[in-house]
């Protein structure tokens, strides 16, 4: 039997859970021991690592956050500690490992493949959904949601009382999730980092749909913009003309029920992150790429019938 180890690193996202889950089921059944290590790299280097079964993932499909615990280590960072991590694998024969993190994780991750050969794969995982190289980071989508539930939430009492809501998301570098966001719940105002703005140009036109008769505005603002929200709602105020009240959404966007999607590409990223390891894919991230839109003859969507994906059909239960 080979030993393989999962483990979660920096910020949490809904869809850990569902992961750890089919990380246990599906290692065994690709015969494989699974291994849970507690609280990122920090528990890597302290050994706390456990072998689990199936009743350690029961019950928990549904669940926000994650387990095993997260953590952002610095002292995987350092070759010493590196060193003792080593250590801990071999006394109990785990030769690879699956990493749910984001970039910062993986790189320390390559590191340690570097120097002490341990095959590893990399699940994209971070709301900020900011890994190059993937569409898609779980945790995405419930982030998404949970923030489109605030959102409906913040306009029916913006609309009653006159007023502009600066709303701001998450995302530390990357306006992704404000973006998505303003889009899809009909912002009139979105500031993200990726792109240069002055808030004078929009004052003429605010005014005037004011005058116009409009009753609220909804400002999405993304955490790594220049601009606090503070000072974005002070702007509504003064050169606007409308009272304004900020809402900083802060963790909430991380935790809570996982989506859908998200149980689905957590069990995706798991199986291929895990056959990977078994194919030789010894130091790789799992990317999901290619959400593209294509345009098909009339004759090709209507003559040809729907069938299921098969990749999905494959995954039910098998009789044992
Ligand atoms: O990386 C995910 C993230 O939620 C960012 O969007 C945010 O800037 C940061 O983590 C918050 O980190 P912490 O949980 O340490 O406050």
């Amino acid at each position: 039997m080979k030993n393989i180890a999962i483990l979660c690193s920096g910020g949490d996202v809904s869809g850990m859970n569902p992961a750890l889950k089919h990380f246990v089921e599906y290692s065994l059944e690709k015969k494989l021991t699974p291994y849970f290590i507690y609280d990122g790299y920090e528990g890597l280097i302290d050994n706390n690592i456990e072998k689990v079964s199936y009743s350690d993932v029961s019950g928990i499909i549904n669940r926000g956050g994650t387990k095993i615990g997260s953590a952002r280590s610095k002292r995987f960072m350092s070759q010493k500690y590196r060193e003792i991590a080593k250590q801990n694998l071999d006394i109990l024969n785990i030769q690879m490992l699956v990493v749910l993190g984001g970039d910062g994780s993986f790189r320390g991750l390559d590191t340690f493949y570097k120097e002490h050969n341990v095959k590893f794969c990399g699940i994209p995982s971070t709301i900020d959904n900011d890994i190059n190289g993937t569409d898609y980071c779980l945790g995405v989508d419930t982030a998404l949601n949970t923030i489109k539930t605030s959102i409906d939430a913040i306009r029916d009492t913006a609309s009653s009382f006159k007023r502009a809501f600066v709303v701001e998301t998450m995302g530390r570098d990357c306006g992704y999730l404000a973006l998505v966001t303003a889009l899809t719940s009909g912002a009139e105002l979105c500031l993200i980092p990726e792109i240069k703005y002055d808030l004078n140009s929009y004052e003429e036109d605010f005014k005037i749909q004011m005058k116009n008769g409009r009753r609220y505005f909804l400002a999405v603002i993304s955490e790594g913009i220049d601009n606090s929200a503070d000072e974005i709602s002070n702007w509504f105020e003064e050169k606007i003309g409308i009272e304004s009240r900020v809402s900083i959404l802060g963790h909430i966007q991380r935790g809570g029920n996982p989506s859908v999607y998200d149980r689905l590409m957590a069990y995706k990223f798991v199986t291929y992150a895990i056959d990977g390891l078994l194919n030789g894919e010894n130091n790789s991230v799992i990317c999901h790429t290619k959400n593209d839109f294509v345009y098909k003859s009339i004759n090709e969507v209507v003559n040809t019938s729907h069938t299921l994906d098969k990749e999905l059909i494959s995954c039910i239960n098998k009789p044992s």
